[in-house]
């Protein structure tokens, strides 16, 4: 049996993550430093699995407790989670995210190096495609840094690439995600972001619950089949899935492999709306306002390299990312709280 440890692994797609891990058969250790999330998505998790899951609150900072936490246990890799997010503080902050995320990721790789534990997920994003030329977006298309929270990500990839290059006896997955959004159907664990969602479908939610009054629709002059932008909406189930089989390839020593986890399929605001009132018979309010700055038009995967090369597919369709989005949000109106 292989121990994975996770790092930010009680926040969102961590907690997800880990949830799969466990009943895929993995022993599972959790770090994170709840920068951004609670422990109680992890008790959810055991209440769940039925079983006890080792956390650890360390920050990836900390080098000395995260060493310890490879002495302590007798790991088989790393699923790289723990990071900051939020675009717009990236940019108010960049010093703060270059220090946690890529500083963060160093110390990580040089204490994982230091016990030779040399396999490892990343969890890259699909803004290092920024405004792409292409869609659908292989793998092998242009990539840059549209603000510092993606100039840490393509960061992170460019020195994972180099750490593979010294060394061959790295393996390493950077999957590249596109737009996260769903719950499990437990309704038990789900997202639960600080303050004002930036995200449409947490915003779409809160809006439902009537926490929020109307949801602004940002742009409707875009190229599009209904003038809104249009993304690649996953679930978070499949997302988590997909890191299950990203292990398993490491297992047969690829070296260095690049991923794009997303369905294949392009939503636009408006058929989220949609498919959120279908799917939970509610009405969404909303205002056609400007462009939000930075916004790409349309953004979607060509998962075809995953679906391959990872045996693996997103199959949960939209309408089942609205539920199972608005089953957590309805049985948990002030998240973990
Ligand atoms: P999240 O904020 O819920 O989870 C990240 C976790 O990392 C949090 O629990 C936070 O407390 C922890 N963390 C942050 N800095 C840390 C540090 N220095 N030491 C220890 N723990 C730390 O976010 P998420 O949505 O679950 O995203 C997980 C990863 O996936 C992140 O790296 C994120 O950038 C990436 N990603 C997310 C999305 C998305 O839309 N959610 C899309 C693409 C990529
Ligand atoms: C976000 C991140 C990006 C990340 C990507 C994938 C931001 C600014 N960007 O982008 O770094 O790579 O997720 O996880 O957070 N929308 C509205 N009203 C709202 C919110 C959003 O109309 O209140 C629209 C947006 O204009 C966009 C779509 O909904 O067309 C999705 O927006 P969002 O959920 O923020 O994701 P991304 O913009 O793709």
């Amino acid at each position: 049996m292989q121990t994975i440890l996770v790092t930010g692994g009680t926040g969102f797609i961590g907690s997800h993550t880990v949830l799969e891990l466990v009943n895929s058969g993995f022993q599972v250790v959790v770090m994170d430093n709840l920068s951004n999330s609670k422990t109680a998505s992890l008790l959810r998790v055991e209440e769940l699995t039925g079983k006890k899951i080792p956390f650890h609150k360390v920050d990836l900072l900390d080098t000395q407790s995260l060493d310890k936490l490879f002495t302590d246990y007798d790991l088989d890799g790393v699923i790289h989670f723990a990071g900051l997010k939020a675009v717009g503080e990236s940019v108010e902050k960049p010093l703060y995210y270059y220090k946690n995320n890529i500083s963060g990721t160093v110390n990580l790789c040089e204490i994982m190096s230091k016990h030779g534990v040399k396999n490892i997920v990343f969890s890259s994003s699909a803004t290092v495609y920024g405004d792409p030329e292409i869609n659908p977006i292989p793998e092998t298309a242009p990539v840059t840094a549209v603000n510092p929270y993606g100039r840490t990500k393509l960061t992170i990839e460019y020195i994972l690439k180099e750490l593979y290059e010294s060394d061959h006896s790295w393996n390493v997955a950077l999957l590249r995600y596109f737009n996260p959004v769903g719950a499990h159907e437990s309704g038990l664990i789900g997202e639960d972001p600080t303050g004002t969602p930036n995200n449409l479908m947490p915003f779409v939610t809160q809006v439902a619950v009537g926490k929020l009054e109307k949801l602004r629709v940002f742009g409707s002059d875009y190229t599009t089949h209904d003038g809104t932008g249009v993304r690649d909406y996953i679930h978070v189930i499949d997302l988590a899935i997909g890191h299950i089989k990203a292990l398993e390839k490491l297992n047969t020593n690829p070296g260095i492999v690049t991923y794009n986890l997303g369905t294949g399929k392009g939503s636009s605001v408006l058929d989220v709306i949609t498919a959120f009132e279908k799917a939970n018979d509610i009405n969404i309010p909303y205002t056609i306002v400007d462009r939000r700055p930075g916004d790409a038009a349309v953004c979607y995967a060509d998962p075809s390299k995953a679906n391959k090369e990872l045996n693996w597919a997103a199959n949960r369709d939209l309408q089942t990312m609205c539920r199972d989005a608005w089953n957590w949000q309805t049985k948990n109106p002030k998240g973990y709280e």
